[in-house]
């Protein structure tokens, strides 16, 4: 395969931005002559960002799974489309061709099409980084059914919720799941989810763990009888043989929930072209990936990053991916580069809070390990602080290789500012130039372009895109007009991305991170109100407000302040109870790092938290805490100030 559309200078990339800009339809156009198509479209583009409305290849019929697996068969169908590592390095890797893909992904499609799931069905895929989570996924973009895939580490009440809110009817999971040295229940997790649902008919349940669970007659399946059962259908004479649904361009292929600064999360909505041609193009360039590569993205397919760049960017692009079922510390800190060595892994890509906590191990665990088969890093979630890029540029890379830190959200579907490896130069900590097709731009409160620097040289504003790229969400799953209002009605004809940025003199893009209420805790994306919801869940609570603190691994900590109607003496034990509401009711993730019990919070007259002053204490600032004149109470202010927690 050929990637006539892969920047390899500079200058291409120059004259690439150029036409994506120019002549948007005409570049996409272009590009899209890579895939395989069973109709071309009408229109490569057509939108407005009021209402918003944005669709690509409009009329354009396809399947997502044949340009991920079908058309690759007859040059690469012996070629390993994943590498799989499972989290007990002692147990057996699993290699899966594209061929074998090709085969599972069929009997995956039939099994779902047997137990009645339809195109356009909902359905929930909760389950440990295994292959077969692969099977599943791609199993339902064959039948065009919507997959809605959720982190394992969610509780019970939060996939209750995704449920309800996507409608979905049907569910696959695992008994459990292996992660590190902990077994995690998932199955179990589910039965707690649907307590009353009424609306899930199926759930199909793959056997990993062996942990004993419960199968309720009429409704659980397992995997492995049904996926023998469907064998039979899809192979006949030895031939794999299984329609793929024939998909409209913007049909939609999958939600996937985010948190916003309201609210619940709510259900982000990617269609099937456009994503698939802007997952593939920028994996393509930004990773300057080429053919023989092996790529090892170390997110959990729960996230985007696992959608984007484990499943739908490398396999549309015939490559190799290392999928990892287990965590980077176990059994010991040199996992990745163990996993790195054995597979002879070309590409790296993980996160900022990944290779802060590893640092924290020293370069030991990195001694004797040959990472000489690396030739390109990538960070994403999180802006990169420079002492982490340069341990993974001086420890892991060599310094022979470039590190692309790539900016991009759910909502994007795939990398919109980036350097390209080895074409753009890194600058440490910024993710640099837009890619082809992206127009960033920075504005003030009131949505005017910022056009003055500040003494640094920088233009500094909020970050907004001005017009559509292939992979921009199109809505948020049953409720459009959310959508609306989260991304586009800020700044009326913009899309906001809800991030602060930097912009220099040459161009280059720096994301100071969020300016809405939303945290990034390990990568994670969590909302400040989502935390708080959970927290006034507990018996006794009062109120709640929650801001984000530096913290050296996670990039930002959770730090709750909490009035409680009556303090009980034993104030450890109502944080740790406090804890086990926020996992009943997120999960774990969610878990605030400090609680600091308060007899009330700095609030306006008109009763809005200063959230401005909770961040600077939670900061560790206690004096200079800006105009409190305005506030109800600002005596509260000290009195919170002098019991702040510290480490
Ligand atoms: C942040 C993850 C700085 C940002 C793909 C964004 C980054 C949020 C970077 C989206 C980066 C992601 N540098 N910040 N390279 N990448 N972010 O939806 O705040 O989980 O808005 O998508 O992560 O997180 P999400």
């Amino acid at each position: 395969m050929s990637y006539s559309y892969q920047i390899r200078t500079e200058a291409d990339y120059r004259t690439a931005y150029q036409q994506s800009v120019e002549d948007p339809e005409k570049f996409w156009a272009a590009v899209a002559e890579n895939f395989s198509w069973k109709k071309k479209w009408d229109k490569v583009l057509s939108w407005n960002f009021e209402e918003p409305k944005v669709e690509w290849f409009a009329g354009a019929k396809l399947n997502i799974t044949e340009n991920c697996i079908d058309r690759h068969l007859s040059a690469l169908g012996d070629k390993p489309a994943l590498i799989w590592e499972p989290n007990d390095p002692n147990e057996r890797v699993r290699v899966v061709t594209y061929n074998r893909l090709h085969k599972r992904v069929c009997q995956f499609a039939q099994v779902l099409l047997n137990n009645g799931v339809k195109k356009g069905d909902r359905v929930c895929i909760y389950m440990g980084m295994v292959p077969e989570l692969t099977y599943a996924v791609l199993g339902c973009a064959r039948i065009g059914a919507i997959h809605s895939v959720v982190f394992g580490g969610f509780s019970a009440q939060s996939i209750a919720d995704r449920l309800e809110d996507a409608k979905a009817t049907f569910i696959v999971t695992c008994d459990g799941a292996f992660r590190g040295n902990k077994d995690i229940p998932l199955k179990s997790v589910i039965d707690d989810a649907l307590i009353g649902n009424k609306v899930v008919k199926k759930v199909i349940v793959y056997t990993r763990t062996r942990t004993p669970v419960s199968m309720l007659k009429g409704r659980d399946v397992w995997w492995e009888d049904e996926m023998e059962h469907a064998e039979s259908q899809v192979e006949v004479n030895g031939v794999v043989q299984q329609e793929a649904a024939v998909m409209d361009a913007e049909d939609p292929l999958f939600i996937l929930y985010t948190s916003g600064s309201t609210g619940k999360p709510k259900g982000v909505v990617h269609t099937t072209a456009g994503y698939m041609v802007w997952t593939n193009y920028t994996f393509v360039n930004a990773f300057q990936y080429q053919p023989s590569d092996i790529h090892f993205c170390t997110a959990d397919i729960g996230w985007i990053t696992g959608h984007s760049y484990i499943l739908y960017g490398p396999l549309s692009a015939g490559a190799t991916c290392v999928m990892f079922e287990g965590i980077p510390t176990w059994p010991d800190a040199g996992r990745f580069w163990e996993i790195v060595e054995k597979h002879r892994v070309n590409i790296l890509y993980t996160a900022p809070t990944a290779i802060r906590s590893l640092m924290g191990f020293g370069t030991t665990p990195l001694e004797g390990k040959d990472l000489s088969s690396l030739k390109v890093l990538g960070t994403v979630g999180e802006p990169i602080n420079e002492e982490a890029w340069h341990w993974y540029n001086k420890n892991v890379g060599k310094e022979k290789c470039p590190i692309v830190d790539t900016w991009w959200q759910t909502e994007t579907g795939g990398c919109m500012i980036s350097n390209m490896a080895g074409v753009t130069p890194g600058i440490p900590s910024w993710a640099s130039l837009p890619m082809p097709g992206i127009q960033p731009i920075l504005v003030d409160e009131a949505g005017k372009e910022i056009t003055e620097k500040d003494q640094h040289g920088h233009y500094k504003g909020n970050l907004c895109i001005k017009a559509p790229w292939p992979g921009i969400l199109r809505t948020t799953y049953g409720d459009h007009e959310r959508c609306r209002q989260n991304y586009f009605s800020t700044y009326p004809g913009l899309y906001f991305t809800g991030d602060g940025a930097l912009k220099d003199q040459q161009g280059n893009f720096r994301i100071t991170g969020r300016v809405d209420d939303v945290l990034n805790v390990s990568g994670h994306r969590l909302g400040t109100a989502e935390v708080e919801n959970a927290i006034n869940m507990h018996a006794g609570v009062v109120e709640s407000a929650v801001v984000g603190y530096p913290h050296d691994i996670k990039g930002q900590g959770v730090y709750a302040y909490v009035i409680m109607d009556q303090l009980h003496e034993d104030a450890q034990l109502t944080r740790k109870n406090i804890l086990q509401t926020v996992t009943r009711q997120i999960g774990p993730i969610a878990k605030p790092d400090k609680i600091q019990f308060v007899k009330g919070l700095p609030k306006t007259r008109s009763g809005k938290i200063m959230r401005r002053i909770l961040r600077k204490i939670a900061e560790g600032e206690t004096k200079n805490l800006g105009d409190t004149t305005t506030l109800l109470d600002p005596a509260i202010v000290e009195e919170i100030a002098a019991g702040r927690i510290v480490d």
